[in-house]
């Protein structure tokens, strides 16, 4: 294991297990849809590259890269759209692809710019959700797991742009972040 992670919350054939099941339910709730996938950057890139083949139904990918505007590490749900789709989803099943929804407000703002192009459903699949501090009132409509109030990095999730690259969720040796919350 590496160094920097102090346990480990989700094992790497657990991950694999659950996104065979979310790619399966969205195969069957999507048959004959050929839905577009949007996957925001960065954090999203492993769990929908692993979950687009885990859904064996026609269908398309597609990112946005959206930045909140954070004073320290509190999320102030003023968002920016750093990188735009590559098409128009009017009248396309849309799902949005997001590694973890903490407080929701980056993807209530995401939901709400997407909603505005019309686009015939949009749904969420988010791989975490840490429900316990949230924010704002959202429905996510597919979930791998409810996860507990803790930090984690890997399977896509970063601290100071590190981590993404593990294959499991782990917690991060507290010592090693400075939280600047309280
Ligand atoms: P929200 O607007 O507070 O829901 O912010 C969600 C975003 O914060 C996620 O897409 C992640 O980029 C980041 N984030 C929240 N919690 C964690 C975590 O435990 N590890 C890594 N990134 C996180
Ligand atoms: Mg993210």
């Amino acid at each position: 294991m590496n160094a920097d992670i102090d346990h480990v919350l989700i094992p790497e054939e657990e991950l694999l297990r659950k996104v065979e099941e979310l790619g399966k339910c969205l195969a069957r709730d999507y048959s004959g849809r050929g839905p577009v996938l949007i996957g925001v950057l960065t954090g999203a890139v492993v769990f929908i590259s692993d979950l687009i083949r885990a859904c064996r139904i026609p269908l398309s990918v597609d990112f946005m890269a959206v930045s909140s505007y954070e004073r320290g590490t509190h999320s102030t749900g003023v968002v920016r759209i750093l990188k735009d789709l590559d098409r128009n989803i009017e009248g396309q099943h849309v799902v949005v692809v997001e590694d973890i929804i903490d407080t929701g407000l980056t993807l209530s703002y995401l939901l709400e710019a997407l909603q505005a192009r019309h686009p015939a459903t949009l749904r969420v699949c988010a791989l975490l959700d840490k429900r316990g501090r949230r924010r704002v009132d959202l429905q996510l409509d597919y979930v791998g797991f409810e996860i507990p109030d803790e930090f984690v990095v890997g399977y896509g999730l970063d601290y100071a742009g590190l981590y993404r690259n593990l294959p499991y969720i782990g917690v991060l040796r507290p010592e090693l972040y400075a939280s600047e919350e309280g």
